[in-house]
């Protein structure tokens, strides 16, 4: 299901789960991954930040990336508890989740402060996910396009890359509700972020893959996989159980 030549990514997104005996989970993980599956799929677990250093030695010499949920957009000064896209890499993570939809709600992230964290990213060295969905209430209005198109336009940086940027589409009313959009849906949103990813980036945008993420689970995710324009997966509550993520991982398998 590698299509036009991206290849796909299946995304661990941990959020604020985890103590120091989940490092197990993603040795699991690690363990449980076919050889074969990993020439077609890159695998990455992004756990709280607290456990990317140990993650970081539990998957060393394995494929597995590791990434961050989040960070600041300046490489370093006076900002009490945040954390630099430097420290980050510092660290060995290779990726980061900028924008989540949480971040977006709780924490009151603007498009223009994506742009400057996915810039963050970019300069460490990162690549930045940056994520991207409607609310329940935008959907209803038929404004999905509108909002999911805005977003992108302000948050994709410059010169943005397939190689320093990947999307994640997560429909604010699909995370962690079992609800999700129809392939159809889905379809019509990852073919209009790819056609103004093209605006914005021109040819570089075919390379750049664009994520489903929302109630991804091993029951759905080959059917969710098989859209057109979508990428792979960025999974929330199935990524804390190594069997649901390697499932989905397995939506891979040929
Ligand atoms: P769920 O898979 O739990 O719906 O969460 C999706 C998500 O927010 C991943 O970033």
């Amino acid at each position: 299901m590698t299509k036009a030549g991206r290849r796909p990514l299946v995304a661990g997104n941990w959020k604020m789960n985890g103590l120091r005996s989940s490092v197990s989970v993603v040795e699991a993980v690690r363990n449980g991954l076919s050889p074969d599956l990993l020439c077609d799929v890159d695998v990455l677990i992004c756990p709280p930040s607290t456990l990317i250093s140990s993650c970081v030695a539990a998957v060393y010499g394995s494929p597995v990336a590791i990434g961050g949920q989040n960070l600041h957009a300046k490489r370093n000064g006076a900002f009490t508890g945040s954390i630099s896209a430097e420290m980050l890499a510092d660290l060995g993570a290779s990726y980061v989740i900028v924008g989540h939809s949480e971040r977006r709600a709780y924490h009151h992230e603007t498009d223009d402060g994506v742009h400057a964290k996915a810039l963050g990213a970019r300069r460490a060295g990162l690549c930045g996910i940056i994520c991207v969905g409607e609310t329940q209430d935008e959907r209803e209005e038929g404004r999905t396009l509108d909002i999911v198109r805005a977003q992108l336009a302000i948050g994709v940086p410059k010169g943005a890359t397939g190689a320093d940027t990947v999307i994640a589409y997560e429909p604010v009313w699909a995370i962690g509700t079992g609800l999700t959009p129809t392939p159809a849906d889905i379809a019509e949103v990852h073919a209009s972020l790819r056609e103004m990813l093209g605006q914005l980036i021109g040819p570089e945008a075919a390379k750049v893959r664009i994520l489903y993420g929302g109630s991804v689970k091993p029951g759905n995710a080959r059917e969710l996989m098989a859209v057109e324009n979508v990428d792979g997966a960025l999974v929330g509550g199935a990524s804390l159980v190594a069997d649901d993520f390697l499932g989905i991982v397995n939506a891979y398998a040929r």
